[in-house]
């Protein structure tokens, strides 16, 4: 995990409109860094369970990798005026509550179906709460991109406090996670501008990975014939 730290007085220069004194800034960003860190850890470890499980149980571990980040104050800010929160760093309970993807944890997956395996033993736990579900496997977004976005409350116990923080999940298979980052490198690259022609062979590419990770699914299936060991799942 990548752990970002931010000083205040280095802060202070990027959000001058801040009211309170630099220790009070010093003090909010910290506390924003430690929930939303919390709450990276504990979705992370959980999936990291459910993954063992599956291993001892099936001798097959769905997860290939899970990465996280924490959105910089900076994407925080820069987003929240996206959204049309007014004097976000001055405003910070609005944008904890508009903004949902200050943490984020992407778990790739080695099948398809994994997605949906993981993403619900994970919405069965009894204190996890599902906020919000985008389902761009089945309606891939108009680039091709394809995932599973899933935005979930998880409990994070301080000392003297309990707080629900929100975790944008973003489940992907290998194949969806390959496309997503090359595009987004090249997107990157290039400003975000890229000709009709490349924006058409990408989307292309990103059908035809679905292709294979269908295909690949279908070859799972075969070999693990009539065991069927994870229809209980
Ligand atoms: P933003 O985070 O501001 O985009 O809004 P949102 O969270 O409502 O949007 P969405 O649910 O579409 O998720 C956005 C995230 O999904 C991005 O930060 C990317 O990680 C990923 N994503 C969405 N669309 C694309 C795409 O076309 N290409 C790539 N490479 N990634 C995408
Ligand atoms: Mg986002």
């Amino acid at each position: 995990m990548s752990y970002k730290y931010f000083h205040a007085d280095r802060l202070r220069e990027r959000v001058p409109q801040f009211r309170g004194t630099d220790e009070e800034l010093q003090e909010a960003i910290d506390d924003l860094n430690l929930l939303y860190l919390s709450a990276i850890r504990e979705v992370d470890i959980k999936l990291q369970i459910l993954s063992d499980d599956f291993d001892m149980k099936h001798s097959y571990m769905p997860i290939h990798h899970i990465q996280s980040r924490l959105k910089s104050v900076e994407s925080i800010m820069e987003k929240a005026t996206r959204y049309g929160i007014e004097d976000p760093i001055n405003n910070l309970d609005v944008v904890r509550r508009e903004i949902l993807d200050i943490a984020g944890v992407r778990v790739v997956c080695n099948y398809e179906e994994d997605l949906h395996t993981m993403s619900g033993l994970l919405l069965a736990q009894e204190d996890i709460e599902l906020i919000r579900v985008k389902d761009y496997c089945n309606n891939p977004k108009e680039s091709g991109y394809r995932s599973l976005h899933v935005v979930v409350a998880v409990p994070v116990y301080l000392v003297n406090r309990k707080k629900m923080v929100p975790v944008e999940i973003q489940f992907r298979s290998i194949a969806m996670d390959a496309w997503a980052s090359l595009e987004h490198e090249l997107r990157y690259k290039n400003k975000g501008e890229l000709s009709q022609d490349i924006v058409d062979t990408l989307k292309e590419s990103a059908e035809l990975l679905h292709t294979v990770d269908e295909r690949l699914s279908k070859i799972r299936h075969k070999v693990l014939n009539d065991e069927n060991k994870y229809s209980n799942y």
